[in-house]
């Protein structure tokens, strides 16, 4: 799998049904929330992908049990073996670093090594390790490793100077079990810190604002066993519906939370894409002129910047000259070159990228460098004329389950080498 390429022939009109998967980002914090407690937790509709994989596989070091079958994981960590994370788990998924929160609050010891992850620039963790020592913990880092230890955590006030997703996942996970109440400010709104709130009051947690930016966690002594369905892939639904929208294409998007993709839907909207939300599934059909837009990435509700490399590939399509910019992340443009290379005009300029549609694609030997550039770079490849070749294309399994079989069962040519 780590060596493997994708190769696409492009050209060939999508059609049909697709299932949407459950949310990666989603069930990643709510794995590492089988640290809270001794007993069973039991997941359904688990994505099958390289990060939750890795995440299993980190549990089981740390002296889960547990095991994987289909969609479904069951997993209990009765006793902490050894609190750590290391290198070589966390190099392939930043996830790892919400094992910090949860076993420093059950076991008052942990040493994670510095996370990984995608290359999309700078990714700090200032702020997990400042809620967590205003918590109680002392935290050292020694080369590769944070080491933290503690008594048990006490409850805290404290505002996050800024959003952060993981940030607030880890520090909701910990004050679970802190001795008192914590009140978080300023915390990260998308879906899946909802989700993971959702599993948390199922497990014992006492918390209160979820889907608001405060939360309150008053700690309990102890968690218990829990089964949770996780909530389908707002970002996997996204790719789809991006897709969807190319000239030609008539996709039926089945498996979403319309409501967790507000934003795109308004974006592809002004773009003229032709939509039907119904329940629980989202009809798109490809539409040859598409007019050009200014996009913004944001916490949400605001629009991905995890799909903002998928509609910058779209906007190659669009007739006239679109601006996306990137304010989450400080490099994440790592797909422009490549798109270039297939034909695309794109120019970066600061934190936005200028794209000039509509260009026609022509296949070419590309390589991936992050997840959601995969993605983009997949549709980049189903849009041109003749062959496409994707290296490095690892990095597209560790976020999205079977994709080239769900594409190919729209009618793609995707075959992984
Ligand atoms: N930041 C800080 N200090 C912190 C934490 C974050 O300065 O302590 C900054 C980061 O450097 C970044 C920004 O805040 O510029 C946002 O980072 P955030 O912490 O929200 O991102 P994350 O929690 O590391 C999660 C997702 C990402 C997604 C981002 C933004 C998971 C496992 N990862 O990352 O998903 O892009 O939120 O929505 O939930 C992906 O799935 O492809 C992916 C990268």
């Amino acid at each position: 799998m780590q060596q493997a390429r994708i190769s696409i022939r492009g050209g060939r009109p999508l059609s049909g049904t697709v299932s949407i998967s459950g949310a990666k980002n989603a069930a990643l914090p709510e794995l590492a929330a089988v640290c809270l407690s001794a007993d069973l937790v039991e997941f359904q509709n688990v994505p099958l992908v390289e990060d939750i994989k890795v995440m299993f596989a980190a549990l089981g070091e740390i002296g889960a049990r547990g095991e994987i079958r289909g969609n479904s994981i069951n997993a209990a960590l009765p006793a902490v073996k050894e609190a750590l994370v290391s290198h070589e788990i966390a190099k392939t998924t930043r996830a790892s670093v919400l094992l910090l929160g949860p076993l420093l609050a059950r076991h008052g010891f942990a040493k994670v090594s510095f996370p990984g992850g995608c290359p999309i620039g700078e990714r700090k963790i200032n702020f997990h390790l400042q809620g967590l020592e205003a918590m109680g913990a002392e935290i050292v880092a020694q080369g590769e490793y944070i080491i933290a230890k503690c008594k048990r955590l006490r409850g805290i006030e404290y505002l996050f100077p800024a959003k952060t997703v993981t940030g607030t996942e880890n520090l909701i996970m910990a004050a679970s079990l802190a001795q008192g109440t914590t009140v978080l400010r300023n915390c990260a709104l998308e879906p899946e810190v909802t989700d993971l709130v959702g599993l948390l009051r199922k497990m014992g947690a006492d918390i209160s604002g979820q889907d608001t930016d405060t939360i309150i966690i008053r700690g309990q002594a102890t968690l218990h066993g829990a089964a949770h369905r996780i909530i389908p892939d707002r970002i996997e639904a996204g790719t789809y519906l991006i897709a969807g929208c190319f000239a030609g294409n008539e996709i039926d998007i089945q498996g979403v939370m319309p409501g967790h993709l507000r934003s795109l839907l308004a974006i592809l909207d002004s773009m003229g894409a032709a939509m039907t939300v119904s329940g629980q599934s989202i009809r798109v059909k490809g539409q040859a002129a598409l007019a050009p837009v200014e996009v913004t990435t944001e916490p949400y509700p605001g629009f991905p910047t995890d799909l903002q490399a998928q509609l910058t590939t779209l906007l190659t399509q669009a007739q006239g000259v679109s601006r996306v910019r990137e304010r989450i992340f400080n490099d994440r443009f790592h797909h422009v070159g490549e798109l270039n290379r297939l034909g695309a005009a794109i120019e970066v300029e600061h934190d936005t990228a200028v794209i000039r549609g509509p260009a026609r694609l022509r296949g070419a030997v590309i390589k991936t460098t992050d997840l959601r550039a995969s993605a983009a770079l997949v549709l980049g490849g189903l849009q041109a004329a003749g062959e496409t070749v994707i290296e490095n294309s690892y990095q597209l399994f560790r976020g999205y389950e079977s994709m080239p079989q769900k594409l190919q069962n729209l009618g793609a040519d995707i075959k992984i080498i």
